[in-house]
């Protein structure tokens, strides 16, 4: 059952292993089987009415609306703005034009983010919500809630939400792509495709544990680590920092792999774990270069990659995760998994309490 751990260790384990199923759940009910469009359950939404997105989330939701931000600008053409809640909420941000203000929160009791939601009332066009609980103040407050259906989420460290998050952001792109005429048919067709097949490609993923367990392995022996990404990668990299430091309490940050040279590379030596998450995409060759500077520095390189990408950039690298191929836009959803799994390894070779990290809450219901 959702409340127990079935057999594994942890329920961040357990919560890690059930993303193929949840996620398929997520699928199928916004991309109904045998359908070819994305409808959003209960919810007349029309994106050409609206010129754009005001997103507010904390934490781990925070960077799935990073993450969403480069899907709604590139596949729909819609300007997004991203804000911690607790930052817009005190900023008095002026929204103006036909705006959709879109709040993601797994509990939806998150005080700053319901509080940035009032703020929102009477202002934006229509307010919606992301989120894990239907019955949260959240999702009552909104003009539209819509489920992400991760089921219980009990390990402080969020996991299936976060990918659940993705996956139900990713299709409300495709839905204002396809409302806006900004994709092609074909292209909304190959989107669909791979988002069906993403539950097989995540259970991949989860084969490479051992892997993924070895490297965790010489993370827990680092004082710092850092996660680079570029593009959809970047907020990945962010969470993948924010996963080891919640769990392992090894500090982490994650960057944008063009500012390296901007501030982080000073901090390299060989003590230095680089986690560079990198799918074979258009800013392949951009990281790459990047990922050899760290190495030149005798930065010990963790690469992140498919079949393509290892075979072109392996040498001298200090470790290999290999992911399977999967269609462009999905790489943050499932590279989430490695992500996730480093951390957790990391926290377990640590010995630190998994589930109920230090300091911690679940769900931040006080200022
Ligand atoms: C806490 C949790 C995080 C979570 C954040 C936002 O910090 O420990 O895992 O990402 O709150 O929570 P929400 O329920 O709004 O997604």
């Amino acid at each position: 059952t959702q409340t127990e751990k079935n057999g594994h260790k942890h329920f961040m384990a357990k919560e890690i292993a059930e993303q193929p199923i949840v996620i398929a759940d997520a699928i199928r009910s916004y991309l109904p089987s045998g359908g070819d469009q994305v409808v959003l359950p209960g919810a007349d939404l029309d994106f050409t009415k609206l010129d754009r997105l005001t997103m507010v989330a904390c934490g781990t939701a925070f960077y799935a609306c990073l993450t969403a931000k480069y899907w709604f600008e590139q596949l729909a053409q819609m300007p997004v703005e991203v804000d911690i809640a607790s930052e817009f909420r005190y900023r008095e941000p002026p929204i103006t034009g036909r705006t959709m203000a879109l709040f993601v929160s797994q509990s939806g009791e998150t005080a700053d983010t319901l509080a940035a939601l009032r703020y929102c009332e009477g202002k934006a066009d229509k307010i919606v919500s992301v989120v894990n609980v239907p019955e949260s103040s959240i999702a009552r407050e909104s003009d539209i809630a819509l489920p992400i259906h991760a089921g219980v989420e009990i390990g402080v460290a969020s996991t299936k939400a976060f990918t659940c998050q993705l996956s139900v952001l990713l299709m409300m792109a495709l839905k204002a792509a396809a409302d806006r005429g900004t994709l092609t048919d074909d292209e909304l067709a190959d989107h669909y495709a791979a988002l069906r097949g993403l539950p097989t490609v995540m259970n991949a993923a989860l084969d490479q544990n051992p892997a993924i367990k070895t490297s965790a392995q010489r993370l827990s022996e680092a004082r710092d680590v850092l996660f680079l990404g570029r593009g959809l990668m970047y907020p990945l990299a962010m969470e993948g920092a924010l996963k080891l430091k919640e769990i392992s309490y090894v500090h982490a940050e994650g960057y944008a792999s063009g500012e390296l040279k901007h501030g982080p590379i000073a901090l390299i030596d060989k003590n230095m774990p680089v986690v560079v998450m990198a799918p074979r995409d258009t800013v392949f060759d951009k990281t790459v270069s990047n990922m050899q500077e760290v190495m030149a520095r005798k930065g010990k390189v963790i690469l992140v990659s498919d079949d393509d990408g290892i075979a072109e950039a392996e040498d001298g690298v200090w470790s290999i995760i290999r992911m399977p191929h999967v269609h462009s836009s999905l790489t943050p959803i499932l590279y989430s998994v490695p992500a996730q799994l480093l951390a957790y390894h990391t926290a377990v070779a640590k010995g630190t309490d998994v589930d109920q990290p230090r300091n911690l809450a679940k769900s931040v219901t006080v200022e």
